[in-house]
């Protein structure tokens, strides 16, 4: 079956099909499966977002829709993934929605024969956000009708953002001229290949999109943590209301979040005008839905 693993392995035709699709969606778009569909979510790492939007996709669309908690499951006693995903495959689910602290952690079981049903991947942790570059595409999509030429600053803590990663190399591939900021400790040389590295002042009047990412203290080492403070990080890379003040007119910011308010972001800019930070929150609930349709599409009933 088919699955939704990594945005970067869909040709940018059929990532443009499930940005419309996500619009068709938005737009009231209605469509109906041959038989009753049966999802679960499975979400070994901690999520608002994600996991609620893809529950209201789901239900959205009359899937059938279980929440497995990783933490109450025969996991605990030691029963592997992949026998987990046996399991609900033989109680009747369709599709599996699975975020895991191990990256890739996809990348043996969407080989097994044995598994037929549809995995998503809602992240790994610190390979691929897939669903989140899908809506971070619609987002884009919805202001600017177009990638190609367009100037998209992603800044922050880069070597642990799972969105930086799978963003950067889509973005890229569609045509946009992509620029990394942040500490130059947190910034993986493998990135050079997606775009270039800069200092956010030196960009931040030149970027159509703004898009900050959360520091993730939880993935530092201990070390780094002790020498961390809130007030250096914001100043030095953060989104003040000085630098957003150099902001095109017509530039918008975006975050994955969650947010931390006033150490990447000025927490007055989270809701402001050139904000699109819960437009973004609001589209993930249409790109899941495109998502979930686009690996169920065999049993759609008028394609
Ligand atoms: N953006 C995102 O993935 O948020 P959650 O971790 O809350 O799902």
């Amino acid at each position: 079956d088919m699955n939704f693993l990594n945005i970067n392995e869909f040709s940018n035709d059929e990532i443009k099909q499930m940005i419309l699709l996500a619009h068709k969606f938005r737009n009231g778009k209605q469509i109906k499966f041959k038989k009753q569909m049966y999802a679960a979510n499975l979400f070994f790492e901690n999520s608002t977002r994600t996991h609620t939007s893809f529950e209201m996709a789901q239900r959205k669309l009359g899937i059938q829709t279980f929440n497995i908690n990783p933490q109450t499951s025969s996991m605990k006693k030691g029963e592997s993934l992949s026998d987990t995903i046996k399991t609900l495959q033989a109680i009747g689910m369709d599709c599996l929605v699975i975020r895991h602290k191990l990256t890739g952690w996809y990348q043996e079981l969407s080989k097994d024969s044995n598994i037929n049903i549809s995995l998503v991947n809602a992240g790994d942790g610190s390979g691929q956000h897939p669903s989140q570059s899908l809506l971070d595409l619609v987002t884009i999509d919805d202001e600017f009708h177009k990638f190609a030429g367009l100037s998209i600053g992603i800044i922050g803590d880069l070597v642990h953002s799972r969105v930086a990663r799978s963003d950067a190399e889509i973005l890229q591939r569609l045509g946009a001229n992509v620029y990394f900021a942040g500490p130059k400790a947190w910034y993986p040389k493998d990135f050079d290949k997606f775009g270039t590295y800069v200092t956010i002042d030196e960009i931040i009047d030149k970027l159509d999109v703004v898009m900050m990412l959360r520091v993730q203290l939880e993935r530092l080492n201990h070390e780094l943590v002790s020498k961390f403070t809130n007030q250096n990080y914001f100043e030095d890379y953060g989104l003040t209301k000085q630098r957003a003040a150099k902001m095109k007119k017509k530039a918008i910011i975006m975050h994955p979040a969650p947010v931390n308010r006033d150490v990447e972001i000025a927490s007055q800019l989270v809701e402001s005008s050139n904000s699109r930070i819960f437009r973004q929150m609001n589209n993930g609930v249409y790109a899941r839905m495109a998502i979930l349709t686009t690996v169920l599409n065999k049993y759609l009933e008028d394609k």
